[in-house]
């Protein structure tokens, strides 16, 4: 299955993806942490990147376009996957459909988590993520036994540069300009669906299989 998680900055998608790719058995593909991975590894992209994502602008697609298709040339990739902050405008998701097409792929599905922006603010303010394993927690609506430490690996939490309250508004905005058209252009396609985001990750989760169960059958 070939899928994409879109919603704003907070909604949850990479929390709803760890748990949906490893359901699905398929890799989760998420820009947002190859690029963090690649600027605390201080490679080229990473550099490339890091100005761009501590204001909280988009990557240059040029730059973002060519991570992405060589992710998914991957040997793991070519039974599926699912795709956490990409694309994120219109001309990536054009880009994508064709890199798909030249291929002989397409799109299966397309999953809108819909969140509000309250709901957004409270998630971003509060979310610490795990140096080591990368697990994301959060200090009141999932936190570890230990504040500071991931339960699951014992690693250092942290909060993320581009989670400064001045840096979540700019994404809100940003989100609202470039990536919310993806909304009709996929609705479009007739392959989106929506789902409510709100409510324990858990419940969020249960939403999201059945969601994708009943578009399997
Ligand atoms: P990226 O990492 O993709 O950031 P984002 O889209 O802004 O999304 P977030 O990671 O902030 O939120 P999320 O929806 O994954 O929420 P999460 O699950 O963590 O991108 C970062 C930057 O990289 C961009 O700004 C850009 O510079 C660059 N970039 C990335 N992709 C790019 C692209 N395609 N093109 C160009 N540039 C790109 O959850 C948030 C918090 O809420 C957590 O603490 C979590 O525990 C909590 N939470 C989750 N679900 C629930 C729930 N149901 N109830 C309560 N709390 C919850």
């Amino acid at each position: 299955m070939r899928l994409v998680l879109v919603g704003p900055p907070g909604a949850g998608k990479g929390t709803q993806a760890q748990f949906i790719a490893s359901h699905l058995a398929i890799p989760k593909v998420s820009t947002g942490d190859i690029f963090r991975s690649n600027v605390s590894g201080g490679t080229e992209l990473g550099r490339q990147a890091k100005a761009f994502m501590d204001r909280g602008d988009l990557v240059p697609d040029e730059v973002t376009i060519a991570m992405v298709a060589s992710r998914l040339q991957e040997e793991d990739a070519q039974a599926g996957f699912l795709l956490d902050g990409f694309p994120r405008n219109v001309p990536q998701a054009e880009t994508l459909k064709k890199l798909l097409a030249d291929w002989g792929m397409r799109l299966d599905l397309v999953l809108e988590l819909v969140v509000d922006h309250d709901e957004v603010i409270r998630r971003l303010s509060g979310r610490r993520t795990c140096r080591k394993c990368g697990r994301v927690w959060h200090v009141a609506f999932d936190p570890p036994s230990r504040p500071g430490t991931c339960d699951e690996c014992g690693g250092e939490l942290f909060q993320r540069d581009d989670d400064r309250e001045e840096t979540i508004r700019h994404r809100l905005e940003v989100y609202q300009r470039q990536t919310q058209p993806l909304i009709s252009y996929y609705a479009d396609d007739g392959v989106l669906l929506g789902i409510d985001a709100t409510g324990p990750v858990d419940d969020v989760t249960d939403r999201a299989l059945i969601a994708l169960r009943r578009f399997l059958r």
